[in-house]
């Protein structure tokens, strides 16, 4: 994962870290000061964009965000009240995540950093989801468990330290935030499905339509969801309430992750516990989490829904703590659509 030059003794303070988001179909810039000073988030959504084609077509996300990355970034340094040439450190996500997309916020980064002068850092997108956490709490203590659920991505870490994960279980076929959104689609519900459904299960007299959670009892870390996905077209051909299958997959969705990640919790002997991701944001999720860390008394931390989806803050703060502890890319660094946190770093 490339080289650490170690700590640097230096004062943090005022130290203004540009982060910039582009991996899917958000644009996003932020600005924060030192450590965990947000100064401002501008994020743009291309929901509208992709609305007719069920799903984010990647050479229309690019396009979008060619478009609307000078603006954001406008917008974002207005809101904090800062001149481009004042940015101490351009960070920018290099992948996971759609090419042409990734392209488009790196090329910005690395751009401003070598036109200005400034270091450029690559951040790691899974990454970033989890540092989010760190923006917004200081008293997380390590070794802790870390479940990241997003559109693309549904992951078990254990973290000893600052910046070391094992992957303890990762989806074996679609991700949490994956089936949300097809089976949303599919129920008729729109785009994005995770917030609708989520409402849904929460607020619907129907009685759920039973599902079995996958990989319940399978002794390992790992997930699964095509199963579930297809038991619920099962259920939407069948002509269930469409309702029920939304409290249902949901139901089913919450089991498996809590019972699972609490598991890790309690093998991994971790008193600390951390969410992140789009998925994230869900509040049956949430719910259920807080009340078996409470019982367990387990310190549970999640981001504000805000810092859930992608933004550039998460990139901010993550390429920040990747500073300060060091580390250093070149403006060589390419950009990656696999897991890899390698050659980030020079
Ligand atoms: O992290 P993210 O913004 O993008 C990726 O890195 O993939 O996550 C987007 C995903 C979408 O699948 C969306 O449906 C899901 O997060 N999501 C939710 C909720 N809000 C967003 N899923 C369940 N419940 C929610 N409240
Ligand atoms: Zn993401």
């Amino acid at each position: 994962m490339g080289f650490c030059t170690g700590i640097f003794m230096q004062d943090y303070n005022h130290f203004l870290t540009m982060g910039i988001e582009s991996s899917c179909d958000d644009t996003s810039v932020a600005v924060l000061k030192g450590n965990q000073t947000l100064l401002a988030m501008v994020k743009k959504s291309q929901v509208e964009l992709h609305q007719d084609f069920g799903g984010v077509v990647p050479e229309i996300a690019a396009r979008g965000h060619t478009e609307s990355i000078f603006p954001v970034m406008q917008k974002a340094l207005e809101e904090a009240g800062v001149k481009l040439q004042e940015i101490d450190l351009f960070a920018a996500t290099c992948g996971p995540g759609l090419v042409g997309s990734l392209l488009v916020g790196q090329t910005l980064g690395k751009t401003l950093a070598m036109g200005l002068n400034k270091p450029f850092i690559g951040v790691h997108h899974l990454e970033a989801h989890l540092a989010a956490n760190f923006l917004e709490q200081d008293d997380l203590r390590f070794p802790m468990v870390g479940l990241l659920v997003s559109g693309g991505h549904s992951c078990l870490y254990y973290m000893e330290t600052e910046g070391e994960y094992e992957i303890l279980g990762e989806t074996r076929d679609d991700a949490v935030g994956e089936l949300y959104d097809k089976i949303s689609r599919e129920l008729g519900f729109g785009q994005p499905g995770g917030p609708v459904i989520d409402k849904i299960a929460a607020s619907t007299k129907c009685a759920a339509v039973k599902f079995t959670p996958p990989l319940l009892h399978s002794p390992d870390f790992d997930f699964s969801f095509s199963g579930l996905k297809t038991a619920c077209l099962k259920a939407i051909q069948r002509g269930d309430d469409r309702e029920g299958i939304a409290r249902g997959m949901q139901e089913a969705v919450i089991e498996v992750l809590v019972t699972k990640t609490m598991r890790a919790v309690r093998e991994k002997l971790s008193k600390t516990l951390i969410m992140a991701g789009g998925v994230s944001a869900n509040r049956g999720l949430r719910d259920e989490f807080s009340k078996r860390c409470l019982e367990n008394d387990i310190r549970l931390a999640v981001p504000s829904i805000k810092l859930c989806t992608d933004n550039g803050a998460m990139v901010a703060k993550c390429g920040f703590d990747s500073y300060s502890r060091g580390y250093r890319s070149n403006l060589t660094v390419d950009v990656f659509s696999r897991l890899s946190l390698e050659n980030l770093y020079e």
